[in-house]
């Protein structure tokens, strides 16, 4: 079985958000089932650097305005396509946005452009390679179900909603530019009232709709979570499923990462607490391990109802309880937290910006990792957090209320707990759930017995990779 992988990110070369994790964890899983998958991505700056020189490349003639060819070859363990066209790509820095945080003017090209590359690889294939199926991701990758089945390309395709609030909506006067035909330009095809919708295309014409947890699969048919295409959703209950992401177990390895002092495991958690040692250190907290240490590492957006866990923190500080957050994103976010660590200094440290060993060092060095999202369509953190024993505490919404189990009494007593759970969008809720961690923190017993529970939780990409693989033989029969 052969899929055609197509998205905007690919971890760790070009990553926004957890997308990027998932379009370079989940080939790896399928390659162990025997699928075999290649994934098609813009050749952004880092990626023709890591195809290097070597790299096998075919022209594909004039793309809006400049020439394109396809690359091939390895990077971090995957076969990649890449799209060449560097006046679409060649742009330093976040792959939408520009140097004034913009979206770029051009997107509908750059990303239409992708998937028209997409159908016409299906329908072509590459480097002598040709896809059974073509699996989209977001919006960026939406049009490519529906070049396919405009185009009459008999490729089976699936999309994945990563997430529903980015649509990538564009003007209607865009159709011709994009090669679509105005007669799919009605509400049952491409169009979002009067204008083109990229994801809303591909949730028209993929064969199948995936998400990324079965919880957000049903909230994206409700009005408060289907961001406006709640009605095109449902009318596709059918083919819609929720496959819950993993998490990379080599790159997230309690026991071999690099990014940690020492390592550690269920069995001896000595190098836990040596993280939590240079944790406090690097990020200016006062090191008492009696006191139990949150921490966040988001990106700083309404979506992750982090303001909820500004206005909270006096009932964290009340209990004594320290904090250490690492994000970027929203300004008003990043003064809150920056302005929150002056204030406690010792107590709370907060660092603005990217950085993947300090996420690791945060996620291994804390207590509990707050996710108190008002939606959350899987979440990858909070997985990350059960796997290096860091109890999480998240908001009951999409693949935060699959993956994590409250302490209440009857968990507790079965020995299931791995964590805290509060309702999306409530300061009350959240403020008692850190009240209920810290409760918790003090019964050594208890949270020595979730500690272990969380770390023996499956995250692996494992079953879920099985699924996405049966989903693909019922697309393309052998
Ligand atoms: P989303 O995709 O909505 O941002 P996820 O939890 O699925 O949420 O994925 C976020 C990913 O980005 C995780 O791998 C997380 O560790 C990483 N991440 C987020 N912010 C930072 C940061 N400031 N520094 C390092 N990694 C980060
Ligand atoms: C999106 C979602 C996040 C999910 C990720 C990977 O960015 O916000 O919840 O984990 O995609 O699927």
């Amino acid at each position: 079985m052969r899929v055609l992988f197509v998205a905007s990110e690919y971890a760790p070369l070009v990553k926004t958000g957890g997308l990027a994790d998932v379009v370079a964890a989940l080939p790896k899983a399928l390659a162990a089932r025997g699928v075999e998958a290649r994934v098609l991505i813009p050749a952004y700056p880092a990626v023709r650097a890591a195809l290097g020189p070597g790299a096998g490349a075919v022209d594909l003639g004039p793309l809006h305005g400049g020439p394109a060819r396809l690359l091939s070859g390895r990077a971090e363990g995957v076969s990649l396509l890449a799209l060449d066209a560097p006046h679409l790509y060649d742009r330093p820095g976040n792959p939408y946005l520009g140097p004034d945080r913009r979206d770029w003017p051009d997107n509908a090209v750059r990303f239409g452009a992708l998937s028209r590359v997409a159908a016409d690889i299906a329908r072509d294939g590459a480097f002598g390679w040709r896809a059974d199926v073509l699996h989209a991701h977001d919006w960026q990758a939406g049009l490519a179900p529906a070049y396919l089945r405009l185009g009459g390309i008999a490729v089976p395709s699936v999309l994945t909603i990563h997430n529903v609030a980015f649509q990538g909506i564009f003007p209607a006067d865009l159709l011709g530019a994009l090669g679509l035909p105005g007669a799919a330009f009605t509400p049952d095809g491409l169009e979002y009232y009067g204008q083109i919708g990229f994801l809303k295309a591909g949730l028209v014409y993929a064969d199948r709709i995936t998400t990324v947890s079965p919880t957000y699969a049903r909230e994206l048919m409700t009005t408060e979570f289907g961001f406006g295409l709640e009605g095109v959703i449902s009318a596709r209950r059918g083919v819609l499923s929720g496959i819950l992401n993993g998490v990379d177990l080599t790159d997230w390895n309690p026991e071999g990462d690099p990014a940690l002092p020492a390592p550690f495991s269920v069995r001896s958690r000595r190098g836990k607490a040596q993280a939590r040692v240079a944790l406090a250190a690097r990020m200016g907290l006062a090191f008492d391990p009696a006191r139990p240490l949150f921490c966040v590492v988001s990106r700083l957006t309404r979506q992750k109802g982090l303001d909820l866990l500004l206005a909270a923190l006096p009932t964290l500080l009340g209990r004594g309880a320290q904090l250490a957050v690492l994000g970027s994103g929203d300004a008003d976010l990043e003064a809150g937290f920056a302005r929150a660590a002056a204030e406690s200094a010792g107590r709370i440290g907060t660092q603005i910006g990217y950085d993947e060993p300090l996420s690791h060092l945060m996620i291994a060095g804390a207590d509990c990792i707050l996710v108190p999202s008002r939606f959350e369509p899987c979440g990858l953190t909070q997985m990350y957090g059960l796997r290096y024993g860091t109890l999480p505490l998240v908001a009951r919404t999409g693949g935060l209320a699959d993956t994590v189990i409250e302490a209440n009494a009857a968990a507790v007593a079965a020995g299931v707990a791995t964590g805290f759970v509060c309702e999306p969008d409530s300061l009350p809720s959240l403020a008692d759930a850190i009240d209920r961690a810290c409760d918790a923190f003090a019964d050594t017993k208890l949270w020595d017995a979730m500690v272990r529970q969380a770390m023996r939780h499956p995250v692996g990409w494992d079953a879920s990779a099985a699924r996405y693989a049966r989903l693909y033989a019922e697309l393309s029969p052998a």
